[in-house]
């Protein structure tokens, strides 16, 4: 009942009670109060999505997909992924083709579908056109479910976390309470949530982030506007912290139009 209601307040957007908690002992709290949850998904463009994924789910659900998501980011090796996030972005790649590319979790094809499925993931009044092909290419199992859950939530946090330099851009999430009402936390004191949703990926995205800053840090100071040596043993030097004349040759990184953010920067991870 709760569902129905929450569901249908996030289709139309109205919720009478509002609230909000910046206090950091209040969210974490907030995150362990079993009884406040994540707006469920509402139709909308990605409802196939949301309504599968661990991040909208609760209760024993909940636990199942989040051990789905986890799962999936297991088989991901962090050093191997920052190395070839670098390579994938010194070879011309956005930061978010070169993330998703970096997990090695669904073929290249999917890449830019998933960065187009992104804002409506975040957004569901966004529309899409990209889930259904992407399904078609993938199958329409709980695990595909969360294997783009994974990489929707991986592209777009960390391509903020390094357009903002590590430091975690500031964020709120929300829940909903029995009684309906809608309260925003503020993520500043906890970028990466709280037990028992804290962020399964972070590491990983750390990672991956600190490697593409370093890379871009390295080629920056007198990059020359072009060059053809975009390999991966650059991109392992640049990784390493050591110098490398062939990195500095490489190109600099190219901040694409899907690099500017999704216009999220407050909204929802
Ligand atoms: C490798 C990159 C990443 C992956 C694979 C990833 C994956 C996920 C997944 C699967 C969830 C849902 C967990 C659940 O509901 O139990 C999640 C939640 C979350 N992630 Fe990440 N994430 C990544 C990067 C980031 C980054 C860079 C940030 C922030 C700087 C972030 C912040 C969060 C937060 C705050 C939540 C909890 C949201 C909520 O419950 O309201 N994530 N992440």
């Amino acid at each position: 009942m709760l569902s129905d209601i929450a569901a249908v307040n996030e289709t139309f957007g109205i919720y009478f009670l509002l609230m909000q908690l910046t206090d950091m002992a209040a969210v974490q709290a907030a995150f362990a109060n079993e009884k406040l949850f994540p707006p469920p998904a509402a139709p909308g463009a990605v409802y196939w999505l949301r309504s599968r994924v661990a991040r909208f789910s609760h209760g024993p659900e909940h636990a199942h997909r989040r051990a789905l998501a986890v799962a999936e980011i297991a088989r991901v090796d962090p050093s191997h992924a920052a190395r070839l996030a670098v390579s994938r972005i010194a070879a011309g790649d956005s930061v978010r083709q070169a993330i998703i590319k970096a997990f090695s979790l669904v073929p290249d094809k999917c890449v830019d579908l998933i960065i187009d499925v992104a804002p409506s993931y975040f957004d569901p009044s966004r529309p899409t056109q990209s889930l259904e092909p992407l399904l078609d290419l993938l199958g329409r199992d709980e695990a595909t479910a969360a294997r783009i859950g994974v990489l929707v939530q991986a592209c777009e946090a960390t391509a903020a976390l390094v357009d903002n330099d590590l430091v975690p851009p500031a964020r709120t999430t929300k829940r909903v309470a029995p009684d309906g009402t809608l309260i925003t936390l503020d993520l500043s004191e906890l970028p990466f949530g709280a037990p028992p949703r804290e962020c399964p990926g972070k590491d990983l995205a750390l990672t991956i982030a600190s490697a593409i800053v370093e890379a871009r840090r390295d080629a920056a100071p007198n990059t020359p506007a072009a060059g053809d040596a975009a390999t991966p043993a650059a991109g392992d030097a640049a990784i390493s912290g050591k110098s490398s004349p062939s990195f500095a040759m490489m190109p600099r990184f190219p901040r694409n139009r899907d690099d500017q953010g999704s216009g999220h920067a407050g909204g929802t991870l």
